[in-house]
């Protein structure tokens, strides 16, 4: 079991066969552009129009946005930053107990993205979190280091509240009233990843995640402050993202697309590793209430347009998106009606 994660304290010196990707499909197979235009948009003060202005501009146009004056406490991410940093080092054998390969499990150390399924791995380990309601879900979580279910509840918390604004500010953008789309996602789960990169010996033949695009509504990244990584397809190019401080990343995901009929992208991105220094990344999914029928509301579909996606319920998405290797197709394609 040990061998399966590959935060194990060893420095690699060369990169295991199940790792490599072929030729055509490796970090630098296409140029990557340093991407200095995806909006960083201050949602802290000025006018609520023209923020959601800005923030329905960064979604029809990237997919992905960075905040800034966001609310969430400088303190309280310092110290997830500091507890998820910490769990990664722990001794090998303690993390393992809590590894699973399962999916379905609710709290799960784990590695790659689907072991089960893939055919080439990732160099990814992660610790997997539901995180709604935090009393149902925290008791779960893991003991060691003593202060984690304190660190991370609290980050938790005020990242939901984070959230539900830019969800408010997304509705608005739409010319939906403030609370439609929330009102349609129903009680909304929320889970995170915490995803560890080691240091890679060959990062230009595989990456830590792959091209994909996140099955949740709308995810909010915490990016490493000092080490670069994420990779968003713009226009048909990658452009990296790169670190800014004390900002989020924001990203549409396929049931935002879905419920603006189209209109907002749940666009590919990618994490690429490196072979100086490992990266941390927490992402924290704002996810459908399970049996929420997910339907672009009726003020979308107007003058003869037709509704993009079928109706379906999250439930039936998430195990489809699961069913699947992570580089397939859109997984929204399942879900398309026929024009
Ligand atoms: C994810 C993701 C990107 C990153 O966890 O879904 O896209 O930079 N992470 O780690
Ligand atoms: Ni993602």
């Amino acid at each position: 079991m040990a061998g399966k994660v590959i935060s194990t304290g060893i420095r690699y010196t060369k990169l295991p066969e199940s790792y490599i990707r072929p030729v055509n499909d490796r970090p630098n197979f296409s140029p990557v552009s340093e991407c200095n235009d995806v909006p960083v948009i201050n949602i802290g003060a000025g006018d609520r129009r023209l923020i959601s202005k800005q923030i329905g501009d960064a979604c029809r146009d990237y997919g992905f946005f960075q905040v800034v004056n966001h609310g969430v406490p400088d303190e309280v991410v310092k110290k997830m930053e500091k507890v998820g940093g910490e769990f990664f080092r722990l001794p090998v054998e303690e993390k393992m107990k809590l590894y699973s390969e399962d999916p379905a499990k609710t709290m799960r150390l784990s590695t790659s993205f689907n072991v089960q399924k893939e055919q080439v791995h990732n160099w990814r380990d992660y610790l997997r979190l539901h995180c709604y309601p935090l009393d149902q879900y925290s008791p779960e979580w893991p003991t060691n280091p003593s202060y984690f279910k304190e660190y991370v509840g609290n980050y938790c918390t005020a990242v939901r509240e984070l959230g539900m604004r830019i969800l408010e500010f997304i509705s608005e953008s739409l010319g939906l009233e403030k609370e439609r789309l929330i009102s349609i996602l129903g009680e909304q789960g929320q889970h995170m990843a915490i995803n560890h990169y080691p240091v890679c010996p060959e990062p230009e033949l595989t990456y830590g995640l792959p091209g994909h695009t996140d099955p949740n509504a709308l995810t909010i990244l915490l990016q490493d402050t000092l080490v670069s990584g994420l990779q968003v397809l713009k226009d048909g190019k990658w452009v990296a993202i790169k670190p800014y401080p004390n900002a989020f990343v924001i990203n549409i995901g396929d049931q935002l697309e879905a419920l603006s009929n189209g209109e907002y992208k749940s666009v590919w991105h990618r994490a690429v590793v490196n072979s100086d220094q490992p990266r941390m990344s927490i992402a924290s999914f704002l996810c459908p209430c399970n049996d929420s029928v997910l339907s672009a509301p009726d003020e979308l579909i107007k003058d003869g347009s037709k509704r993009v996606f079928k109706d379906y319920t999250y439930t039936e998405y998430y195990k489809k998106f699961w069913s699947r290797n992570l580089d397939q197709e859109h997984c929204l394609e399942f879900f398309k009606n026929q024009q």
